[in-house]
């Protein structure tokens, strides 16, 4: 039985959904978190943007509007972050660091833009900085891919990491509805945000997708270097055909090692064969499949986002922290030695689906192949629907050059034959 004997101040810094659950469950569950990290865990000091507003769990006289008292407070030792954005969060992280206390954060933007920084500036102060809410909400996978499975190598991560849009696509799935009536209805659900820029343009998986790359590949990773395509333009149509198909379109941030050890990072819709493991995972869950070369097949899954499945990340953190703090230890830094080159997206080798619109009349279908063969692009099959004077050519790749498969579509759509180029889709292929 471990008896708590000494106390950490806790200081926070934001106190939106997740910062008030955070401070709920330290308060009902004290006596537990002190047995498990070895000290009185006591929220010292909280700061707010606006101290009037109604917080149950937060007293009034720990309540600042000023940011700065909390990281240069002497009696503070650990700091969770919990504001988002990037400025003044950044700033108020290092001035953290650099006053010896150690950091929680779930500020997924700040950590893909700026994570070398912070890492360094921890490291040189031999202080903690976790982040496990950062990716995956609720779920537990950066830990596990810190510890757990680096002994092994890993080949390729892929991740639903995105609530809102792995809700409007599975909507868009199960009910066949148009793109822009379910994110209306996810508006009204309080599912998705007022501005949806971030999740539904593919920002806040592609910071996830850099963050899950630098630990898979032991190579920073920064948000600049994640090719990025978001789901808005995707169609009612789109999904029908990957349905017809047996395959779901969901939204992947894939992290991989190329044949020639670089690694691509990207976001973008993929069809997923519906007997793949994440096929399976609907509405607003997230989940996190790895590929590892002696491990296997691992998939991670829980809720992505939320008040209390984020706090759970975010008070798992603190308690590690607290026990290395306990024992006078730090915990695991990051490890960039790998230091490997990305990879453009010009590189990286995919299957495709181009769906195209014909005219529908002899030699059409030999011109198109031809326009496929030239640009040195496989194709594995092609299905033609006709429609009137028209047709629906659909075409799935054998796994090209991404640099090939544009040299195809810029080719499809000057042919007199074409009458439009209607999507280009990514199919997952099988990984190296
Ligand atoms: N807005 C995100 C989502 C959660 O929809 O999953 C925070 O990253």
């Amino acid at each position: 039985m471990n008896a708590a004997v000494t106390t950490l101040h806790v200081g926070m810094l934001g106190c939106g959904v997740v910062g008030s659950n955070v401070a709920r469950l330290l308060q009902e569950d004290s006596g537990d978190f002190a047995a498990r990290s070895g000290a009185n865990l006591k929220l010292s000091k909280v700061a707010v943007k606006n101290i009037n507003a109604k917080r149950d769990f937060v007293p009034n006289e720990i309540l600042t509007t000023d940011a700065n008292s909390v990281v240069s407070d002497p009696n503070i030792q650990i700091v969770i972050e919990v504001m988002g954005g990037i400025e003044p969060a950044r700033e108020l992280i290092l001035t953290a660091i650099k006053n010896g206390k150690s950091i929680i954060t779930a500020n997924k933007a700040l950590l893909a833009l700026h994570g070398g920084e912070l890492f360094d500036a921890a490291d040189k102060n031999g202080v903690d900085l976790y982040y496990e809410a950062a990716v995956g909400g609720a779920i537990p996978i950066l830990r596990p891919m810190r510890e757990s499975i680096v002994g092994d190598h890993v080949h390729r991560v892929m991740g639903i990491v995105n609530g809102t849009t792995n809700y409007i696509l599975t909507k868009m799935d199960e009910e066949g509805s148009a793109f822009s009536d379910v994110l209306k209805e996810a508006q009204s659900l309080g599912f998705a945000e007022a501005d949806p820029t971030a999740d539904i343009e593919g920002h806040d998986a592609a910071a996830k997708a850099a963050i899950l790359a630098g630990l898979a590949f032991h190579t920073r990773v920064s948000s600049s270097d994640v090719h990025c395509e978001g789901i808005s333009k995707l169609t009612a149509r789109d999904v029908e055909v990957a349905r017809d198909m047996n395959h779901v379109i969901k939204l992947l941030a894939i992290a991989e090692l190329t044949a020639d050890n670089r690694v691509s990072v990207r976001v973008h819709p993929t069809l997923v064969s519906r007997q793949h493991p994440l096929a399976s995972v609907r509405n607003a869950f997230n989940a996190v499949f790895i590929e590892a070369e002696s491990a296997g097949e691992l998939m991670f899954y829980g809720r992505g986002a939320g008040g209390a499945p984020t706090a759970s990340a975010v008070l798992g953190d603190l308690i590690a922290v607290a026990r290395n703090k306990t024992r006078g230890v730090e915990g695991h830094g990051e490890t960039d030695y790998a230091d490997l080159a990305i990879a453009p997206i010009d590189d990286v080798n995919s299957r495709y689906l181009i769906r195209v619109e014909v005219a529908d009349k002899p030699g059409v279908l030999a011109t198109v192949a031809q326009l496929f063969a030239s640009s040195n692009v496989s194709i594995e099959t092609v299905r033609q629907t006709g429609r009137g004077d028209s047709a629906e050519l659909i075409v799935a790749t054998h796994s090209a050059p991404e640099k090939a498969l544009n040299k195809t579509v810029a080719a499809l759509s000057q042919s007199d034959v074409v009458k439009s180029v209607e999507s280009v889709l990514r199919i997952l292929g099988s990984g190296k």
